[in-house]
């Protein structure tokens, strides 16, 4: 059951690191190569591929639009994320020529099943990226990449999450491997960047965590929160905004940040508490500099900043009110680490607000209706 950890919540994120883990237990073989045999469509059909588009939900949506990053960049194919239930009732431009990827924890969402129904009916071929083994949404594709991240109880989803995001990773590879898109010393490269993230991940459960409760303690009354990243930290943002509202109820919204002067910024009061996902600081890359700008013309309105950053960004330092650390990492593994202590602290404000983290109100943990 829980195993001695406060909630299943709790344990689920400190799963984290073996979720990420198993799930490419078993996908590499001994001289680096990407082996996918559960995934039987045919080689040549993948190879023709060119384009993807991910059907979703909620935290699984937000997997597939990490992804999209990565396999565009290694794969050079378009890669769209689409809400499953809106997918559905328009009329989507679907070839045999589309692969598309279903992403569902329980694999029994209602929403992403009809999508990967409609898909099908059009032709296309599905690939589903579940957790659970033998679920609807497994049966019915034509190929499915398990993720390994083990049961999940907690409404909130965690390890499926960095789960998802590994094995949509992987599928990115596989194609750019069959492909011929990257080179392979560069795919060899990646899979050891990936195999380095629990490890990251455990730094975090290791030392973060104090800092994380103790920064919910003082910030548990704030009525609303604004999440802001750019590139794969845009998604993170959503992802951190979605823990918060839907088990401590504080409304919150998650925006890429380069949106803040196009409208958001009008927010930010005195004491508005503004979440910032800082890309990697090393290498002068002009996303942190991007970001770091962000955060310096919020603060000039009197915004409290919170920051996920890179272990010791002395840009960081100067502004931010809080900051919870996370290990070195390339820009497209910081998903990984990143997501972790926004799970913390929306769990750390929902304890402290003597809510139930497990069972947040009005939500069930597959949505099998429509
Ligand atoms: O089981 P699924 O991954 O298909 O579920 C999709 C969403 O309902 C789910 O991620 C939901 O957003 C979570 N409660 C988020 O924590």
């Amino acid at each position: 059951e829980k195993g001695g950890w406060d909630s299943f919540m709790d344990k689920e994120i400190h799963e984290d690191p073996a979720a990420v883990q198993q799930t490419l237990m078993g996908r590499l073989s001994e001289d680096g190569e990407i082996q996918l045999d559960e995934v039987r469509i045919d080689e040549n059909e993948l190879k023709s591929i060119d384009k993807i588009v991910v059907v979703a939900c909620g935290t699984a949506s937000y997997a597939g639009m990490v992804a999209k990053y990565a396999i565009e960049h290694w794969v050079r194919i378009p890669v769209e994320i689409e809400l499953a239930h809106e997918f559905r009732y328009r009329d989507p431009i679907l070839t045999p020529r589309t692969l598309v990827v279903a992403i569902s924890q329980s694999g029994e969402t209602m929403d992403t099943l009809m999508a990967l129904r409609h898909a099908r009916e059009q032709g296309s071929k599905v690939l589903a990226i579940c957790n659970t083994q033998g679920a609807s949404i497994a049966r019915e594709s034509d190929a499915v990449l398990y993720t390994h991240a083990g049961p999940e109880v907690a409404v909130a989803s965690t390890k499926a999450f960095v789960a998802q995001i590994t094995a949509a990773y992987i599928l990115g590879l596989y194609l750019a491997q069959i492909k011929g898109t990257v080179f392979r010393d560069e795919i060899r490269g990646t899979l050891d960047q990936l195999q380095a993230m629990p490890r990251k991940i455990q730094w975090i459960l290791d030392t973060q965590v104090d800092t994380i409760a103790k920064a919910a303690a003082q910030l548990d009354d704030a009525k609303s929160f604004l999440f802001l990243g750019r590139h794969v930290g845009y998604p993170v943002a959503l992802e951190g905004a979605l823990k918060l509202k839907e088990i401590a109820y504080t409304f919150t919204e998650g925006f890429a940040a380069g949106e803040l002067k196009h409208g958001p910024i009008a927010l930010v009061d005195e004491g508005e508490p503004v979440v910032f996902i800082v890309p990697p600081a090393r290498g002068r890359n002009i996303l942190h500099a991007k970001v770091i700008s962000g955060i310096e013309e919020v603060k000039a309105r009197g915004a409290t900043i919170i920051a996920v950053a890179e272990e010791g960004d002395p840009d960081v330092d100067r502004y931010a009110d809080f900051v919870f650390w996370r290990p070195e990492c390339p820009t497209l593994m910081s998903p990984l680490v990143d997501v972790v202590p926004l799970q913390l602290f929306a769990m750390d404000m929902a304890n402290q607000k003597g809510y139930d983290v497990d069972k947040p109100r009005n939500l069930a943990k597959s949505v099998t209706v429509e």
